[in-house]
């Protein structure tokens, strides 16, 4: 009887561990050690000493507004996901850049080596101010988990030109005269947008920085991928050695070309760019890009998205790709199906990313297991 009692209790001790999840089911509710439904959008994964942290925007029932702050739950076989509770939370003082209320998008965080601290970028409107301030914020901890020192915000490389522009290319765009292309999409107006007519008028403010990525290159040096100029073009801004400040040299991607969502990875010395159309929180088809030097030429390619909604993203909206920890052949592709009428409802579509004739593709499985990357 005693080794019987002993046997139900042991049963027990080791129920939690047999009822692990094995798969992820993308577009479904994916819940976290607490049975809640992962909060974790616009979101992007740090790995750190053995460990995977997800970053995410915490939604809120009825508002796409930050209520909370970023959201950060910790991982070992990517499928079974604790929460680690608030990285960066919002605040109550009217006023502050991050003020309950404001509009906190695509948190990433990278690791600093120099400094020993953990630095994290997002997408900042000002509370109240629509898309309208469209800037970078920063923030940094000692831990991963947090807390986040909230340290600043605001537009990005004021009085800087693209890195790579010559003479010619700044006086070209320094000729452009806003007042002759007040009407958007004709054809001059295009041509001029290629030229550089938002990164004059940004010059002296700083260029806009909305939907952001960062990526951290084989030579240690951090970037921020973000839509700028009005959404129509990319920048790849270089960070500081510390990664909390923008150095001033950045290059453009796609100008005029109208990409969001930007999510970046690297495989046998390429760089692969996949991102989205503007149609908020609408889907739309992916689009992809490479280039065998980050900043540039990128070169378009078709979506890599297979089978059933592949046209659409499988409904949702690139995020983030993320390179499974000593598999340098592993990948997955991470987006969110938005729900902005309930944007706590949102749902995340993880796929891993199989290469065909060394490109990637994105199929869509009802069901799969990251296991399969370890056997
Ligand atoms: C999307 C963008 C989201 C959010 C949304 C607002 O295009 O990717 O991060 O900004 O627009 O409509």
């Amino acid at each position: 009887m005693k080794h019987f009692l002993l046997l139900v209790c042991l049963q027990f001790l080791f129920l939690p561990l047999c009822a692990k999840d094995r798969t992820i089911r993308p577009g479904e509710l994916w819940l976290d050690n607490k049975g809640v439904h992962i909060n974790a959008h616009g979101g992007g994964i740090m790995y750190h000493k053995g460990t995977y942290y997800w970053y995410g925007e915490h939604k809120a029932e009825n508002t796409s507004s930050a209520l909370v702050g970023v959201t950060c739950y910790r991982s070992k076989d990517l499928v079974n996901w604790t929460n680690c509770g608030i990285a960066l939370a919002v605040e109550d003082q009217v006023g502050s850049d991050i003020e309950k209320g404001c509009t906190l998008e695509r948190p990433k965080v990278i690791y600093c080596p120099r400094t020993g601290k953990f630095v994290m970028w997002f997408h900042l409107e000002l509370k109240g101010r629509g898309y309208a301030a469209a800037r970078a914020a920063v923030a940094v901890a000692d831990k991963p988990t947090g807390p986040f020192k909230f340290l600043r915000s605001g537009r990005v490389n004021p009085y800087c030109y693209p890195a790579d522009w010559n003479e010619a290319d700044i006086a070209q765009c320094k000729a452009l005269q806003s007042s002759q292309f007040t009407e958007w999409w004709t054809g001059p107006w295009r041509e001029a947008v290629s030229q550089g007519l938002f990164v004059k008028r940004d010059l002296d403010g700083g260029q806009m920085a909305r939907d952001m990525t960062l990526y951290i290159d084989d030579d240690g040096r951090a970037y921020h991928i973000f839509s700028s100029e009005e959404n129509l073009t990319l920048h790849l801004a270089e960070l500081s050695d510390d990664f909390t400040y923008h150095t001033g040299r950045y290059w453009r991607i796609a100008p005029g070309g109208q990409n969001e969502a930007p999510a970046l990875f690297k495989r046998n010395g390429r760089y692969w760019l996949i991102t989205s159309g503007c149609t908020g929180w609408a889907p739309n088809e992916a689009r992809m890009f490479w280039a065998d030097s980050l900043t540039g030429p990128w070169t378009q390619v078709p979506s890599p998205c297979r089978g059933e909604n592949a046209k659409l993203t499988f409904n949702g909206q690139s995020t983030y790709i993320l390179p499974v920890a000593g598999k340098p052949d592993a990948f997955i592709f991470m987006a969110d199906i938005w729900r902005p009428k309930h944007p706590i409802d949102a749902r995340y579509v993880w796929l891993p990313i199989t290469f065909e004739n060394d490109t990637p593709v994105v199929a869509w499985r009802d069901e799969w297991s990251p296991a399969t990357f370890w056997d």
